[in-house]
């Protein structure tokens, strides 16, 4: 066997399914920037030889971190509120006073593609700092066809720019556009009918996600926009029982959708009904730590049920001011009581899933695309347990340095 490039001598986690938890003086090899070897160094096929054989040195070897969750394309800022709920404001009285959600549509709407682009690039270069290698990027702050396809065309340049690959998820659906807010129908009515069609239509969208939630998108309205994304053939994901609870759980598990994202307060049966259905539970602590919830997501009901738990940062202006995957794998541990198993599988292999991307990424295994995070670590613990320290060694995309 001849790798165009081979790991020697680390500890493993692979995250494969029911795999060890890591491989002593474990190797993994590369031939065309897929893994073609992981196992232990003595395990290797007699005769191996390899362009490029690099020493671990006993370093702790993952799957390249994904982020399932972000909404790392926008225009502008809002350290203002963050400031106004400081001094007691609600993300809630922010938004009903024309500030939220709205007030990024407003900037974005005005910012031309190659000034989304390098705004989320300068927040994607800290992701990938720490190891991401594939990240998910919604729309939902242009909310007009061409505001929402411009997003999405910067979110998809991002990978034409660094290496990392980049799942797109039209979220059309964030709010209601405050120049439609006396026609609500009118604008799911455009969803459905343009807006959909068109990101379908340019490959431009990998799924369609909703807000469903008090002051954003009803269960009825959520649905119509579902039934659309499954005409075009399109997977659905949701945020889903954020703020309140609205039955946004079952109702993503109803159309099979890959992920519900959020979750504060979800219920038994919402758990069950995403257990039954494979959708993932997207955890986004980063959100519940800066509006101050008070409402954990129901990890105990999750574990229970046989629901995959995913972890992301949820990178936004407004709710989750956070580009360290890092630190959002601290607070998933700190604040919600997931285990650091459960947070590593959180952002590889349960990461992978929500995206529909399992066959390809998420875990150590011969055929997936070989993205690695090599740690100056020996024990997934050392992750999580500082904040504010990273502790890459080095990046791998397919099989390259990076
Ligand atoms: O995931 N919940 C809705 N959407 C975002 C918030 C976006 C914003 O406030 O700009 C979220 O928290
Ligand atoms: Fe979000």
């Amino acid at each position: 066997m001849h790798f165009d490039r081979i790991w020697t001598g680390g500890r493993i986690a692979t995250l494969a399914e029911d795999g060890p938890a890591l491989i002593e003086r474990g190797a993994v090899g590369a031939v065309r920037g897929r893994i073609a070897f992981v196992g232990a160094v003595d395990d290797l096929p007699e005769g191996w030889t390899a362009a490029e054989t690099i020493a671990l040195d006993g370093r702790l070897v993952t799957p390249g971190l994904i982020d399932c969750h972000t909404h790392l394309v926008f225009a502008g800022d809002r350290a203002d509120e963050f400031e106004m709920r400081l001094r007691g404001e609600t993300y809630e009285t922010i938004a009903a006073a024309g500030g939220g959600i709205v007030s990024t549509v407003a900037r974005t709407r005005a910012a031309d593609e190659a000034t989304l682009v390098e705004g989320a690039l300068e927040r994607l270069d800290r992701l990938m700092a720490e190891g991401v290698t594939a990240i998910e990027v919604k729309s939902g702050y242009g909310l007009t066809l061409d505001d929402e396809l411009k997003m999405l065309r910067a979110a998809r340049a991002l990978e034409v720019r660094r290496p990392v690959e980049v799942v797109t998820s039209l979220l059309a659906a964030h709010t209601i556009p405050p120049e439609r807010r006396d026609d609500r129908a009118g604008y799911v009515a455009e969803i459905i009918g343009s807006i959909i069609p068109a990101a379908a239509a340019e490959g431009l969208a990998d799924a369609v996600d909703a807000f469903c939630e008090d002051g954003a998108f009803t269960p009825a309205e959520t649905r119509a926009v579902f039934q659309a994304a499954r005409a075009h053939d399109l997977p659905v994901r949701l945020h889903a029982d954020q703020r309140t609870a609205g039955g946004g759980a079952a109702l993503a598990a109803e159309f099979g959708a890959l992920s519900a994202d959020h979750l504060e307060r979800t219920d038994a049966q919402g758990a069950r009904a995403m257990a039954a259905a494979g959708t993932v539970a997207v955890l986004l602590p980063g959100a519940f730590y800066a509006l101050r919830d008070q409402e954990k997501p129901p990890v105990a009901l999750f574990r229970e049920a046989g629901v995959k738990m995913a972890v992301a940062t949820d990178c936004n202006p407004g709710s989750s001011p956070l580009t360290s995957i890092l630190t959002a794998m601290n607070m998933a541990v700190v604040l919600f009581g997931l285990s650091i198993d459960e947070a590593l599988a959180g952002v590889t292999r349960e990461a992978a899933r929500a995206l529909g991307r399992w066959g390809d990424m998420g875990s150590l295994e011969v055929g997936k695309a070989c993205n690695l995070a090599i740690w100056d670590a020996t024990r997934p613990v050392e992750l999580v347990y500082w904040l504010g320290r990273n502790p890459l060694h080095a990046r791998i995309f397919e099989g390259e340095v990076a």
